[in-house]
């Protein structure tokens, strides 16, 4: 069974059974836990999280909402991105 965790910087906000194909938002939201989220496609970047650990595969072509420095510093987009297997997420985005 894959787990993602949700952190806020440190602090374990909760976690929750991988469920294939769902998006990080959806597994936020089925704890209580709220990224913001505009578009939901990816456009704006309001959802953008950080990835701690763990395989959550980026789109091809990458959604306008993400650039290669956010990559770099492990951005993925929340409302249109899936794990797969476990992961921890930290809900505070990349500077
Ligand atoms: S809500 Fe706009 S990119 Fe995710």
């Amino acid at each position: 069974m894959a787990i993602a965790r949700f952190f806020r910087g440190r602090l374990l906000l909760g976690s929750v059974e991988v469920k294939e194909g769902e998006f990080l938002v959806d597994l936020a939201d089925s704890l209580g836990i709220d990224i913001p989220r505009n578009c939901t496609s990816g456009n704006c970047g309001t959802c953008l999280v950080r990835l701690i650990s763990g395989n959550v595969p980026y789109p091809d072509p990458l959604p306008p909402g993400l650039d290669e420095f956010l990559i770099e510093d492990g951005g993925i987009l929340a409302c249109c991105m899936s794990p797969e297997g476990a992961c921890d997420i930290d809900t505070i985005p990349p500077l």
